[in-house]
């Protein structure tokens, strides 16, 4: 048996297409690859060996892995390869019943509908959806919890209703389109990880007129005054002041260690009167946004100050909202609301700025993504009545977990083992 194969980069299309051209070639499209195979006799192992180099050239052109570092990936998916972190966000109350009482609710729109659940891990959302009445639930989950998922599957009976598609969402292939997409791909600060984009991405499957679940999201931020937290980041860095540390002087180090500190986004709670102004919010809606829009975030602020003092950084938090046919369900992290394991994020500024009540601070932060499925942020500051200015510029990837009273859903588990 002689083989040619004839392999071109196709740039656009996602697509998997199979077509035969006369009696003895066939062309395949997969992804970003097309293959054309002409075969004297019956094809064998020279076929199936063309088929996986254009699976592994699809895997290398998928949207995802080009979007993401191989290292970052790895760790990434392995954490969520853990049952103990899966169990760690189904016991997040306030996230699992607000998932529930979304789909639950809105039974209307599942009922009979076919779904598709991004990131499925235990498949949690999926049997959401078919105890709402879906027909059938794709459930594509990349990392290796995706055979735990198919175990709960088959072990409650559903096998003819949820089928679980191991793998990202970016290069596996549905067999039809969806009317509904229900996903949990929120992180820190919402953006932490870069999943939204993945979220985004399966829109590819929607049918026109779906649904998202969630729909639209709400990022508040809002100036706060904290000299405690302010001091406690320098005391930190202090450590590096020691001039005889087992004889060593680490003195030089001290300003490079502040700076490290400082590029932390510190993850905790803490009273809403620390809050020196009204939030501004961002809207990003997924009906609407496409993945490139989450690339670079710009979000401009002008806060009117309710009260006088130092303003130490910017608070972030945000809103998830479900828009169904029957009700609107929020999931707020807000830190007004009870607390969930996304907890609230607070981004210091390098230099406290005085403001008076009444004065305004105007500015804009910047989120941008790194392949490390993060966000480097900007912030830059100014009182426009005194021309005081400030800023900074943090790694999302790196935060730094304060918290001290550790709920129920982290008991028991380090919380430094969320993904960074
Ligand atoms: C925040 S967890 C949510 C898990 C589950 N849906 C739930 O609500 O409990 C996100 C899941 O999505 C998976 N995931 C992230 N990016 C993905 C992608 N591009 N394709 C498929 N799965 C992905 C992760 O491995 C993880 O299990």
């Amino acid at each position: 048996m002689s083989q040619e194969a004839l392999f071109q980069e196709k740039r656009n299309g996602e697509d998997t297409e199979c077509c035969r051209v006369g009696k003895e070639s066939v062309l395949i499209t997969l992804g970003y690859s097309s293959a054309l195979l002409k075969f004297e006799s019956h094809a064998g192992n020279s076929f199936s060996n063309t088929l996986k180099r254009c699976w592994n050239k699809k895997k290398e052109y998928s949207v995802f892995s080009q979007r993401t570092e191989e290292a970052s990936a790895a760790q990434y998916f392995q954490f969520y390869g853990c049952i103990s972190q899966q169990q760690n966000m189904m016991q997040d109350f306030v996230r699992t019943a607000t998932y529930h009482r979304a789909i639950l609710q809105n039974h209307v729109d599942f009922r009979d509908k076919i779904v598709l659940d991004v990131g499925c891990g235990s498949g949690i959302l999926s049997f959401f959806a078919v105890q709402a009445g879906a027909k059938r639930v794709y459930a594509v989950e990349a990392s290796s919890v995706a055979q735990y998922a198919e175990m709960l599957v088959k072990n409650n009976h559903l096998s003819d209703k949820i089928i679980v598609l191991p793998g990202k969402i970016e290069e596996v292939s549905l067999p039809e389109a969806v009317d509904v997409i229900i996903s949990e791909p929120i992180g820190y600060m919402l953006f932490n990880e870069r999943m939204l984009e993945s979220y985004l991405h399966s829109k590819k499957w929607l049918k026109t007129n779906g649904m998202m679940f969630p729909t639209f999201s709400d990022i508040h931020l809002a100036p706060f005054s904290d000299e405690q937290l302010y001091v406690e980041h320098y005391s930190r860095a202090n450590f590096w002041y020691q001039q005889c540390f087992y004889g060593v002087n680490l003195s030089s180090l001290r300003g490079a260690a502040v700076d490290e500190y400082f590029r932390q986004p510190i993850v905790d709670t803490f009273d809403v009167r620390i809050l020196m102004a009204r939030s501004v919010k961002y809207t990003v809606n997924f009906m609407d946004a496409e993945e490139a829009d989450l690339h670079r975030v710009e979000i401009p602020f002008v806060f009117q100050m309710v009260q006088s003092g130092l303003i130490h950084g910017l608070a972030f938090w945000f809103d998830v909202a479900f828009v169904g046919s029957l009700v609107t369900v929020w999931l707020s992290t807000a830190p007004t609301e009870p607390l969930t394991h996304w907890y609230q994020v607070r981004c210091l500024l390098q230099t406290p700025l005085f403001a008076k009540e009444g004065e305004t601070l105007s500015g804009k932060v910047l989120f941008v993504a790194n392949k490390r499925q993060s966000y480097d942020i900007q912030i830059t500051a100014l009182v426009n009545q005194t021309g005081f200015r400030s800023g900074n510029i943090l790694d999302l990837k790196n935060p730094f977990f304060r918290f001290r009273i550790i709920p129920s859903f982290l008991r028991g588990e380090k919380a430094s083992t969320f993904p960074l």
